[in-house]
């Protein structure tokens, strides 16, 4: 067993290190470096086993020990990103369910929601459209940070929607967030104030050189043509027809964003900084996409 003879915290949280550095694990789901792996790991299981809060020389139950050294064999076997076996992943300081048929929420999203977009809006959002939401964390955190809001969930994928129902159902928002299995926006309907997006922007041959861990993920996801600016270009000449006077859209596409950039010479892109990490989403509101 790959944690054998271990007794406390620090021990499990070295081991558990060590190996996953020996095995070259990549980590970009919710951690960059295999210490924190290992402690994210160690601290969600201790949870489950009603022991919360973890000092290094806790004396770990060995039932709790086996435990761990399961999921950390599983975690370098199949190089699955931890999420996928915890089933949880944090954002915005939210807990959501995850499997296989999402992306593990890692958006620099989370640092506009936590503000509540305050220097980019005026006024709080009475409609706000989370377009290709996967399993919803993006909507969801917009629905909890603007209480008043009805919020909708869109995308093609009936197997992310059926995780998103999860995360809505957990958070207690069935009464303003509703879910639309819709090809971008042709099954949406109405006006928004606010459409946050964070849809596919990964090009084939990007794809094809990520790590293992992002090919765990739905590619549906991640991959799309054009050099991965094809759903990003037709979010862009589709979405002014979907949102208010003085709405506001908000477009993620990661690395792509220098070729976004050039795609549209038209459009005065308002490109955002992020004290956390993370790049390429853009501001662009109603008045600049219908001009
Ligand atoms: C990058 S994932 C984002 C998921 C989630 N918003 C997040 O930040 O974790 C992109 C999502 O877009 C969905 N998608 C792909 N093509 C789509 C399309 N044509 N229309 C709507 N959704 C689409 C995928 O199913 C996937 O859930």
């Amino acid at each position: 067993m790959l944690l054998n003879g271990v007794v406390n915290t620090q021990e499990c949280l070295e081991k558990m290190t060590a190996a996953f550095e020996t095995a070259e694990l990549f980590f970009g789901h919710g951690t960059d470096n295999a210490w924190d792996e290992a402690c994210w790991l160690l601290e969600t299981l201790a949870r489950r086993h009603a022991l919360p809060s973890l000092q290094l020389d806790t004396r770990l139950p060995p039932a709790l020990v086996t435990e761990v050294a399961r999921l950390a064999t599983q975690r370098i076997e199949t190089r699955k990103p931890l999420a996928y076996l915890l089933h949880e992943a944090w954002f915005c300081g939210l807990p959501f369910y995850v499997d296989e048929r999402v992306l593990v929420p890692r958006s620099p999203f989370a640092e506009l929601i936590d503000t509540r977009f305050e220097t980019l809006i005026k006024t709080a959002p009475r409609r706000i459209l989370d377009l290709c939401a996967g399993g919803g964390c993006i909507g969801i955190a917009c629905a909890l940070a603007f209480p008043e809001a009805e919020v909708v969930l869109a995308d093609l994928s009936p197997d992310a929607l059926a995780v998103a129902r999860i995360n809505v159902d957990k958070h207690g928002l069935g009464q303003r967030v509703q879910l639309v299995e819709s090809d971008l926006f042709a099954a949406v309907t109405g006006k928004f104030d606010l459409i946050v997006s964070n849809p596919p922007y990964v090009s084939a041959e990007e794809y094809a050189g990520l790590p293992a861990e992002y090919l765990r993920e739905p590619q549906l996801g991640l991959l799309t043509g054009n050099e991965g600016l094809e759903i990003p270009l037709r979010i862009l000449q589709q979405a002014a027809d979907f949102m208010t006077e003085a709405g506001l859209l908000l477009l993620e596409t990661g690395a792509t964003w220098p070729l976004l950039d050039a795609a549209r010479p038209d459009l005065p892109f308002l490109w955002l900084d992020f004290a956390y990490g993370g790049e390429g989403i853009c501001a662009l509101t109603a008045r600049d996409l219908r001009a």
